[in-house]
């Protein structure tokens, strides 16, 4: 019995440190979203990601990259190491793969949510 409440209580640290782990991970992925990203996928006019994407999907899917509800982890990830039209790539040296995986986690946020 004792044992149970001790594994028990072990449980709860677990999950308690996960929680937190989780917090710094969604400010790392915001930073760097901020520092890297928005000022070409902010909304409205004068933002050339924002405005590309609203030709390429024509209103079908939002122009801004965070309403989304679509893009995965993983396809965020591969267009930020790849690059696309004018959007070059990003090297490790200005995102590392900790802050890339912290960011792709952010800018796929909604289809983590709609799922
Ligand atoms: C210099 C401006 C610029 C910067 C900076 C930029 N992007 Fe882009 N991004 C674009 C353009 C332009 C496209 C191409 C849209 C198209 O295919 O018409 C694009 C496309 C994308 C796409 C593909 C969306 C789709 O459905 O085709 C993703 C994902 C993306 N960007 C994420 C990011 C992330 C994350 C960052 C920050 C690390 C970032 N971008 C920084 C301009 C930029």
């Amino acid at each position: 019995m004792k044992g149970a409440i001790l594994v028990m209580g072990f449980l709860a640290l677990g999950l308690d440190a996960a929680a937190q782990a989780a917090a710094p991970t969604v400010s790392l992925g915001a930073a760097v979203y901020t520092h890297w990203c928005s000022h070409c996928h902010a909304p409205g006019p004068g933002h050339p990601g924002t405005e590309s994407l609203q030709l390429k999907y024509a209103g079908k899917l939002p122009a801004v990259l965070v309403e989304r509800t679509d893009l995965t982890p993983a396809v965020v990830s591969t267009f930020v190491r790849q690059g696309v039209l004018l959007m070059a790539p990003f090297r490790k040296t200005e995102i590392t793969d900790t802050e890339l995986a912290a960011l792709s986690i952010y800018v796929a946020g909604n289809y983590q949510k709609a799922r």
